[in-house]
């Protein structure tokens, strides 16, 4: 960038010598030719003497105009060269990223007498180089904003794409409103944010305070919110407390002070309003201005993509989980004495999981598999599964197929990608880990971790709950009904290393009390676990 060319001072000094001489010789022509035709005859009167001396005078006279002409030209485009030179060293450091635009004001105060900037004085003073210096100063000024302007737009554009790839991925209800409600706060440099989503049917406005603590309902129409979620018109106020329809008593009973508010619908990617997304009290300012507006509406309808997407998978888990739910307590159901097992032994899985680190993924796995591992046994005859009594050999046989069977009847469900595992955790809920056991006999560090802890949960449910079938404490046979305590412990204790895997056995003791105390007084009568919780757990 070149913003004098070097031709240019060369073609002004050119100019300057061709004015000066012009306007040097010229009145000496004009002299010499008047002389010559008016002042002759004085010559000739011979008053030679007293007329050269008038005409030293005059022409003294008449080149001190040119020669004034020619120092303030002169002085002039020496101020010009300098510029020049100023203007272009500044360039050179920005364009070397030296320095930015906004650091390079041109200082010719000194040397050309300028006046300060910012000192507009008399607009009529100025000369052409002020004027000059003005606008470099103005377009470097200029420069300098759009810069700054464009690393604030690049920023924030940054902090969108980054937004938008959190709320994305994150699709659980309870971790999205919190995360939304932080990162908002975080981008728009405010002291509060709040989400409301809308329930059409009751005609209300819901938010979520805190993980744990009920959602606080407003109706619609009242308040900022309620207006913004009846009226799907956005609102920015400096002052809410100056708005009549605000409502103050957030403010009194936290002793807080809602300054500038700004409030806008969240909509879904088809346009529905399903919320309210309002930033109270914007720091460093004293209200939202245009910018902010533009830019919260953008994470507005960011906010309502991740709030649909989670709805949608909320709603779709929900019917997921209620039909394998039902299908799970069916079969559970077919006998009166098994009700409730397969939840049960969720549970049991799930506390146990806790003992371990797994991550959110493998325990999904685990609870989809405990609650379906006996799914098998919608394949196995009544005349078998509903037998009271001991089994036949033959009869054993087929009630041991229903693992298998479970495995074949969960390879049949669509689970998605993440939950593959889910049939063969599930099909291998009665291997022992000293390859013993069915449907293929594994070894223990070949049986999934998952299948080993629901074979636990699945056996100390199986010996503390009645079934029709006596129970068996190595060669002693026990009644059909549910073992004492301690002995189904001991029985678990026992069957370490051979059935059951060690850590596993570990894990499951240390969370017995609270399984225990989960089914007090429902599954189990509170003498049935008190004694047992006592001893392990002893407060
Ligand atoms: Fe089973
Ligand atoms: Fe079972």
């Amino acid at each position: 960038m070149k913003f004098f060319k070097p031709m240019a001072e060369e073609k002004s000094k050119k100019i300057f010598l061709v004015f000066f001489v012009l306007s040097s010789i010229f009145p000496l022509l004009i002299f010499i030719f008047i002389s010559d035709q008016y002042l002759q005859p004085f010559i000739d009167a011979d008053k030679s003497g007293q007329l050269g001396e008038t005409l030293i005078y005059g022409l003294l006279v008449m080149l001190f105009f040119p020669l004034l002409s020619f120092f303030l030209m002169f002085r002039r485009i020496r101020a010009l060269e300098g510029l020049t030179r100023e203007i272009r060293a500044k360039s050179a450091e920005v364009i070397e990223g030296k320095k930015s635009f906004g650091e390079q004001s041109i200082e010719a105060r000194e040397t050309f007498l300028i006046p300060a900037r910012g000192d507009t004085g008399n607009a009529g003073d100025e000369n052409e180089i002020q004027s000059l210096i003005q606008s470099f100063n103005n377009i470097f000024q200029t420069a300098a904003d759009q810069l700054a302007e464009r690393e604030h737009l690049k920023e924030l554009l940054a902090k969108l794409i980054a937004l938008a790839s959190d709320l994305t991925a994150e699709l659980e209800p309870s971790r999205l409103f919190p995360l939304i409600i932080s990162r908002v706060t975080e981008v728009m440099a405010v002291e509060r944010t709040s989400l409301y989503v809308i329930d059409w049917d009751k005609r209300e406005l819901w938010t979520k305070v805190a993980e744990g603590i009920d959602p606080i309902a407003l109706p619609l129409g009242k308040g900022i919110s309620g207006r913004v979620a009846e009226t799907g018109e956005g609102i920015n106020v400096v002052d809410a407390w100056e708005l009549p329809y605000f409502d103050r008593s957030f403010d009194l009973i936290n002793n807080f002070r809602t300054r500038s508010v700004l409030c806008l619908p969240v909509k879904s990617p088809t346009g529905q309003m399903i919320g309210v997304l309002q930033v109270i009290n914007k720091k460093e300012a004293t209200g939202f201005d245009l910018k902010d507006e533009v830019f919260m509406k953008s994470l507005a309808s960011q906010v309502g993509i991740a709030l649909e997407n989670s709805f949608l998978i909320d709603e779709a888990r929900l019917s997921f989980n209620s039909s394998i739910s039902t299908l799970s307590a069916t079969v559970d159901a077919r006998h009166p004495l098994t009700a409730g097992h397969s939840l049960r032994v969720t549970e049991y899985s799930l506390l146990v999981a806790g003992e371990f680190n797994l991550d959110r993924n493998d325990i999904e796995v685990l609870r989809l598999a405990a609650i379906l591992h006996d799914i098998g046994k919608i394949g196995i005859r009544d005349a078998v599964l509903l037998k009271e009594g001991v089994f036949t050999p033959e009869e054993r046989e087929e009630m041991n197929t229903h693992p298998v069977k479970t495995k074949t009847i969960l390879e049949k469900f669509h689970f998605p990608r993440n939950l593959r595992a889910v049939p063969e955790i599930a099909g291998r809920h009665h291997e022992k880990v000293n390859g013993q056991g069915y449907p293929d006999g594994l070894t223990g560090d070949r049986i999934p971790l998952g299948s080993k802890i629901i074979a636990v949960a699945d056996v100390f449910d199986a010996l503390t709950s009645r079934r029709e079938y006596p129970k068996y404490d190595g060669d002693k046979t026990m009644g059909p009904g549910a073992m004492p305590l301690m002995q189904a412990i001991s029985i678990i204790q026992k069957e370490t290393g051979s059935y059951f895997a060690l850590e596993v056995v570990s894990a499951f003791l240390r969370c017995l009390p609270r399984a225990l105390r989960l089914y007090r007084g429902s599954h189990f009568a509170p003498e049935y676990v008190d004694e047992a919780i006592r001893r392990l757990a002893p407060e």
